[in-house]
């Protein structure tokens, strides 16, 4: 079984993810971090991520980058977004979301496109979101957690810049796939998000 999961920054869906893989013992990736870890290459290589041919050469990146724990950086978010404009970019991330997804036995994927283009033909599908007050609230705790000294104001206006230009860009925009089921988590402890997603995956793939 193919899980596409979709959403927002900070909407829970990573979390929820994650959780979904462990019940049904599936693979996961975080496409997310593809898109942050050419985001960092760019940076690392002093180049412009606003440049289509930079941001592309940054796309080869070495697999150790994945590791880098600077991939969760806000900095480095904000780059992976403007990377992921990039027709090109997107592209030569496609063929290894597109293995991942079809290895025998499925796999759970999350991100802004897995179920418009990536695995359309996913079994169970959601679309993850909450507003965007609730999303800047769980990432400032997690920030403050860490002892970085941010503000909600702050957060909040990256947030809402970010889901802009994922949701107004022409490649592969953050939009709700038809026939994905809606979860909205801003009201939602992660436990009772968790277990209506499963209840949304177990609904979808007896349907
Ligand atoms: O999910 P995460 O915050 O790690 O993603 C970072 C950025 O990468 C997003 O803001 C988005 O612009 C981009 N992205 C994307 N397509 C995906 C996953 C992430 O464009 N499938």
């Amino acid at each position: 079984m193919i899980v596409a999961i979709d959403g927002p920054t900070a909407s829970g869906k990573g979390t929820i993810a994650r959780a979904v893989a462990a019940h049904y013992g599936l693979p996961h990736l975080d496409t997310g971090l593809l898109y942050r870890a050419v985001g960092r290459q760019v940076f690392l290589s002093g180049g412009n991520p606003d440049d289509p041919e930079q941001a592309l050469a940054a796309a080869d990146f070495s697999e150790s980058l994945l590791e880098d724990p600077a991939l969760r950086s806000e900095e480095t978010g904000a780059l992976a977004s403007r990377v992921s404009i990039h027709p090109t970019v997107r592209a030569a991330l496609l063929a290894r979301q597109q293995a991942f997804a079809r290895q025998p036995g499925g796999a759970v994927l999350d991100g802004r496109d897995i179920a418009t283009v990536i695995a359309p033909e996913a079994e169970a599908k959601l679309f993850v979101t909450a507003s965007v007050a609730a999303r800047a609230l769980r990432r400032w705790a997690e920030m403050r957690g860490r002892g970085e000294d941010v503000t909600r104001e702050a957060i909040e206006a990256d947030l809402a810049a970010r889901d802009e230009r994922d949701r107004t860009r022409a490649a592969a925009p953050l939009r709700q796939a038809e026939g994905a089921a809606l979860l909205d988590t801003s009201a939602l402890p992660i436990e009772a998000a968790i277990a209506a997603a499963i209840a949304l995956v177990e609904k979808q793939r007896k349907a």
